[in-house]
């Protein structure tokens, strides 16, 4: 009999000591380190190691095959919701287990119940598993999504050995979602629930599950900002695909992302409006993310973006104000502040443009979070213009990257952001030379106001400051 002992194991990172410390060294974050009761070597933590290979079974043989062989496109079944299926690229895979985090409250749970009452309604057997809401709860929130007439399966549990019998029973469901990982426990593991070890080991058997039956398995999982509760980043990597959903509780659109996907492409975005009827789909993110622009007020510029294949129109909004701080103030929202410390160097280097005695304050409007470098021109014509007090044509869009040599680079698929641009009545785009292959230009109405450096653009910019700004109409006052 394997001696037991206590470990201590990380509850953000999953790494295991011997010793119980402050601080963890696999991760770094403090008060992670937790006691864990360590089963007989192989019964629990390591992936791959079954949790019945202590039982003194000799292993068996398992047959080899060749790489070349028959393969079934891997079938999928639609969720109905365009947005979800987009994120997973092209619907449910058959025998896939998909983890969906996201903090607590930002809409796992009706975003899934919505994708089951859907496929129910479609005639696939659906089984939706809650271990954190009684059935009643579930059900009110059906209801009040006018849902409840589809025929979903429902249980409230958190016995992972019962569900799991209760699954192999029936018939096989096509999509079996469990609210959230979090609360399982298993019998294979010792330690309590909620913890690595649990977290992990549940998901180890529905994952085998999932396997096993062809049925597709959703597992919930929270992420918190302080990753106190066994973070559903240890499951990342023994799940298929893992979408993320993000968003600001303020505010009612929510992103599904997808940062792992075995079947499909990692940086498609899913948008969803949180309404009084539940998750709606937008299909046009970009009028969301544009806001209320007046056009009359500097420092505001509209970045032509790409997420995933879809190009996104979001407005950078930068405040350049004196100060009187020894060291003045760099604050960013949803872009990366070391890239706007490059882009203020450049500026100071190779246009004479001296922001050394300025706060700087820079924001994506609508809470979005860009994570390209094409952003880089729209953000110094943003700055340059907040600076200069002159504001961007309201008309156009920015798209370029921007080389510590002051250089604007070409970036991808300019042709989508332009006919994005153009879609949504803009008239004009303002990126580097040769964006545009010969045989692109023809297809795109809008024109392409080329500028090869940063220095280019922000006479760019000053030239527009000898023009006279548009009075106000009476209608807009
Ligand atoms: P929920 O799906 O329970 O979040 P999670 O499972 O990620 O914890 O969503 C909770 C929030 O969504 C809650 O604050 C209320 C809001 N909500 C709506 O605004 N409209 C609705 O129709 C529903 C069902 C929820
Ligand atoms: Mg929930």
């Amino acid at each position: 009999m394997a001696k037991r002992m206590n470990r201590f194991v990380c509850q953000n990172c999953g790494s295991v000591t011997a010793r119980w410390a402050g601080r963890c060294d696999g991760c770094g974050e403090w008060n992670t380190i937790a006691e864990e009761i360590d089963g007989p070597p192989g019964s629990v933590g390591g992936i791959g190691a079954g949790p019945r290979t202590a039982s003194g079974r000799k292993g068996r043989v398992i047959p080899l095959v060749p790489l070349e062989g028959d393969v079934k496109e891997a079938p999928r079944i639609q969720s109905g919701l365009a947005e979800l299926d987009r994120v997973t690229g092209g619907g449910f895979v058959r025998g896939s287990a998909i983890l969906v985090g996201g903090e607590p409250g930002i809409g796992k749970s009706t975003l899934l119940i919505q994708a089951c009452a859907v496929l129910a309604k479609r005639g696939h057997h659906v089984v939706y598993v809650s271990g954190e809401e009684a059935v009643g709860q579930v059900r009110l929130r059906a209801d009040r999504l006018g849902l409840s007439s589809a025929p979903v399966k429902l249980a409230a549990e958190t016995s992972v050995e019962d569900i799991l019998a209760t699954l192999s029973a029936g018939p096989t469901p096509a999509l079996v979602v469990i609210d959230s990982i979090q609360t399982l426990w298993t019998e294979l593991a010792e330690s309590a629930p909620g913890t690595v070890t649990q977290v992990r080991t549940a998901a180890q058997s529905l994952i085998r599950y999932a396997k096993a039956s062809g049925a597709t398995v959703v597992l919930v999982g929270h992420v918190t900002k302080d990753g106190q509760i066994a973070g559903p980043r240890v499951l990342e990597h023994m799940v298929d695909a893992v979408l993320y959903f993000e968003g600001d509780g303020a505010r009612q659109y929510r992103l599904l992302r997808a940062v792992k996907n075995r079947f499909g492409a990692t940086d498609e975005i899913g948008v969803f409006e949180m309404t009084g009827l539940g998750l709606q789909e937008v299909a046009n993110p970009s009028e969301l993310f544009l806001g209320d622009r007046d056009g009359r007020s500097p420092g505001a510029a509209v970045f032509a973006g790409m997420e995933g294949s879809r190009p996104l129109l979001m407005e950078i909004q930068a405040l350049v104000a004196p100060t009187s701080l020894g060291t003045p103030r760099r604050a960013v929202v949803g872009w990366d502040s070391s890239r706007l410390s490059m882009i203020l160097a450049v500026l100071e280097a190779h246009c004479g443009v001296r922001l050394g005695q300025h706060d700087v304050y820079l924001n994506v409007a609508g809470g979005m979070r860009i994570q390209e470098p094409a952003a880089d021109l729209a953000v110094a014509a943003a700055l340059v213009s907040s600076l200069s007090g002159v504001p961007l044509a309201v008309d156009s869009v920015h798209f370029g990257e921007i080389g510590l040599s002051g250089a604007v680079r070409p970036v991808a698929r300019a042709d989508q952001r332009m006919k994005e641009a153009e879609r949504l009545g803009f008239k004009a785009a303002v990126g580097p030379a040769g964006s545009l292959a010969d045989g692109q230009r023809a297809a795109i109405g809008l024109p392409l106001v080329e500028i090869d450096t940063l220095a280019g653009l922000v006479a760019r910019i000053a030239a527009r400051a000898d023009r006279p700004v548009r009075p106000l109409k009476e209608a807009e006052r």
